[in-house]
């Protein structure tokens, strides 16, 4: 009888550590999510961590996120990663800078039994639960039709690349090629790679500006990079010579949106940001359903004919 009643005793002590233990390291909710973000620093980035934590938020008691920011370093968010595998989180959601570099720790994860959410950026490996992001080759290809409309199948592009590494620069180059290689009068005369930045485009854009004296449009990966490529054209007073496309479209009044609509891009394209998608995967997650291996979400075109649609002057990321 007594031996029953210190197992009891002990069960009961046991069950209250557990919990304290589990609480501590989330506060009030169940689940810690760790949150591993490439790079806080541009505005699509922050986008999607601001529409992360507003879904976060109508899920309070259940999850706690947990940020952290690489900038645009693939060590840094190595260590990150490592962090979380260590503390145990019990999701981990990643938005990966380059493929190749963070492959290796995002299955080292998902090997240790974290279930894994990628983001907009594709890895090398099939370690994760879940893909979530749009088809950067369709967008590619998307721009490819509509800028060989816009310039009636004849002119000088430049294209500006984001980072070498990350699949959406490569998908996006691709799908814009496949389709301007059959006009043979469109002929892209310069490409640039300015790593998604719009201060390195905008050095990188006073250069090919130098040096060709006719560009009729520039095709840029992101709409940070297309009004650098902007803001170097007319301080070189020849911003209305070309044409500017972008890709993101944001709709905070220093989005990609607000910059069609001012006349500086002449369109761009909708690149969801994912964060309440990938909030909303993980609950289902957390709660043992099933999802798919990869979900697409949709782009669309924006030009200053529907840009109204897609603007809210109210909406801020920072
Ligand atoms: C932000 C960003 C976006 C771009 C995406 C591609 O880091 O450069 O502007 O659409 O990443 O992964």
């Amino acid at each position: 009888m007594k031996t029953l009643r210190y197992l009891f005793l002990f069960l009961f002590i046991f069950s209250i550590t557990i919990s304290c233990s589990k609480k501590s390291k989330t506060g009030e909710a169940k689940y810690l999510v760790g949150f591993s973000q490439c790079n806080n620093a541009e505005p699509w980035r922050q986008a999607m961590n601001s529409n992360a934590k507003k879904e976060a938020e109508k899920y309070k008691d259940l999850i706690k996120l947990e940020f952290t920011d690489a900038q645009q370093d693939n060590s840094k968010q190595i260590a990150d990663v490592e962090n979380f595998i260590r503390k145990k989180v019990d999701l981990l959601i990643i938005s990966p800078n380059e493929a190749k570099p963070l492959s290796g720790v995002v299955s080292k994860a998902y090997r240790s039994g974290i279930p894994v959410i990628v983001l907009d950026r594709g890895l090398e490996t099939d370690d994760y639960t879940c893909f979530i992001g749009a088809d950067n080759r369709l967008i590619g290809e998307e721009a490819g039709k509509y800028i060989a409309k816009l310039l009636k199948g004849k002119g000088k592009i430049v294209e500006i690349q984001g980072l070498p590494g990350s699949p959406p620069a490569i998908d996006r180059s691709e799908g814009f090629r496949s389709i301007i290689k059959n006009y043979p009068d469109i002929k892209i005369i310069h490409t640039i790679v300015a790593d998604w930045l719009r201060p390195l485009a905008i050095t990188q854009m006073e250069i090919v500006l130098r040096a060709h004296d006719k560009i009729d449009l520039v095709y840029a990966h992101n709409d940070p990079m297309a009004i650098g490529a902007y803001l170097a054209a007319k301080n070189a007073g020849r911003e209305k010579e070309m044409f500017f496309i972008g890709i993101d479209g944001l709709p905070d009044p220093s989005g990609g949106v607000k910059a069609v609509i001012d006349g500086k891009l002449e369109a761009t394209f909708l690149y969801p940001t994912c964060g309440k998608e990938a909030i909303q995967y993980a609950i289902k997650i957390l709660k043992g359903e099933k999802v798919p291996k990869k979900i697409t979400l949709k782009t669309a075109l924006i030009t200053k004919e529907n840009a109204e649609k897609y603007y809210d002057p109210d909406v801020k990321f920072y």
